[in-house]
C-alpha cells in the first residue's frame, strides 16, 4: 500500500514560555502541503526499510521504525513490515518531514492490522515520537499548542488561493533543538495568537515566526536569504518551524530562481475524516 505523507508549515508560530521539562510552550497554526513523501508498505517477515536518501539512518534511529515499534508496543501485535520510503521532504527545515513520517506509519500499520486502535489513540501514541506528528492526525489545518502536539482542526479556514506557495529551501539545515536554545524570550514581540487567528482568517497575510531572529543569530546568512526572496517579488517570506525553509506567497507569474536554493511550488492539503492524506495533483 502507499502513503502520501505531507510536510506542514506554520501560517504563525509563537514561542511563549521555557516548560521545566525542557521544550517550550508554543501557539501556532500549522497547515499540511502538497509537498510530501511518499511511504510504500506490505507485510513482511521482519523490518526491513530503505530510504531514497542516503543521509537519513534506515535503522532503528529513523522515526519510521520508531513509529512501528512503539505500534507494536501499545497494541502488542506482533506486525512486522516492508517500508520504501521516497524522500521529497527536505531535512533540517521546519517542514516537519519526520514527523509526518512517524504519523503515516502509525496509520498505515493500524490499516494493515485492520484498524484496531481509535484514531484518537495513534494521534496521543504519536506525541511519544515528536511534538508535531500528533497533527497529522488533524484535518490539515490546525492550531497547536502546548510542546506542539495539542491540536484542534480548524474546518472552515482557508488560506487565500489568489497567489502561488512556494516553499524556498537553502543546502544548509537547522537542529531544532539549537534553535529554540538560542531563543531569547525576552527579545520576542508577545503577539496574541487568537488575534494572529482571526486576522488571518479575514485573510490577511498575518504570517510571523518567533524563531525567525534566533536562526537567523545561529546562521546570519539566513536574514539575507529572506531579503533576497522578497526581492524577487514575493509578497511574504516567513520561515516555518526552526527553519531552515521559508515558505513564500507571491503573485501567479513568479517563477524562482536563486543560486543555491531550492524551490517547490505547491498547495495547502486537507484530509477526509477516516482517509489519509492524498498525493495531491497539482
Ligand atoms: O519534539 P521534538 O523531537 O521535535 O523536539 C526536538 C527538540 O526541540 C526538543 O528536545 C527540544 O529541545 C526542542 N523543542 C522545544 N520546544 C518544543 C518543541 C521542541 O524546546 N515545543
Amino acid at each position: 500500500m502507499i502513503f502520501f505523507s505531507p510536510a506542514k508549515i506554520n501560517l504563525f508560530f509563537r514561542v511563549l514560555k521555557k516548560r521545566d521539562d525542557g521544550y517550550h510552550e508554543i501557539a501556532s497554526l500549522y497547515q499540511a502541503i502538497g509537498l510530501g513523501d511518499t511511504l510504500t508498505i506490505e507485510l513482511h517477515h521482519r523490518d526491513e526499510l530503505s530510504c531514497t536518501d542516503p543521509l537519513l539512518a534506515t535503522d532503528e534511529r529513523n522515526l519510521v521504525l520508531k513509529a512501528v515499534h512503539l505500534f507494536r508496543k501499545k497494541t502488542g501485535l506482533a506486525i512486522t513490515v516492508k517500508i520504501d520510503l521516497h524522500k521529497q521532504i527536505p531535512i533540517e527545515a521546519g517542514l516537519g518531514g519526520g514527523s509526518s513520517n512517524a504519523a503515516t506509519t502509525l496509520w498505515a500499520l493500524n490499516l494493515l492490522a485492520g484498524s484496531p486502535v481509535s484514531f484518537q489513540d495513534l494521534a496521543l501514541w504519536s506525541c511519544e515520537l515528536g511534538s508535531d506528528s500528533a497533527f497529522f492526525f488533524s484535518k490539515g489545518t490546525a492550531f497547536c499548542t502546548g510542546r506542539g502536539e495539542v491540536f484542534s482542526s480548524l474546518e472552515n479556514f482557508s488560506i487565500p488561493t489568489s497567489q502561488k506557495l512556494w516553499i524556498a529551501k537553502p543546502s544548509y539545515g537547522l537542529p531544532t533543538p539549537s534553535v529554540y536554545q538560542a531563543c531569547d524570550l525576552s527579545l520576542i514581540t508577545p503577539r496574541d495568537p487568537q488575534e494572529a487567528l482571526s486576522r488571518l482568517a479575514k485573510g490577511e497575510a498575518y504570517y510571523f515566526n518567533d524563531l525567525e531572529n534566533p536562526a537567523f543569530t545561529l546562521i546570519p546568512q539566513l536574514a539575507i536569504l529572506k531579503k533576497n526572496l522578497l526581492e524577487l517579488g514575493f509578497s511574504s517570506v516567513t520561515m516555518t518551524g526552526s527553519g531552515t525553509a521559508f515558505f513564500c506567497f507571491g503573485p501567479k507569474t513568479l517563477t524562482p530562481h536563486l543560486p543555491g536554493i531550492k524551490f517547490y511550488a505547491t498547495t495547502p492539503l486537507l484530509r477526509e475524516d477516516h482517509d489519509w492524506y492524498k498525493t495531491p495533483q497539482i
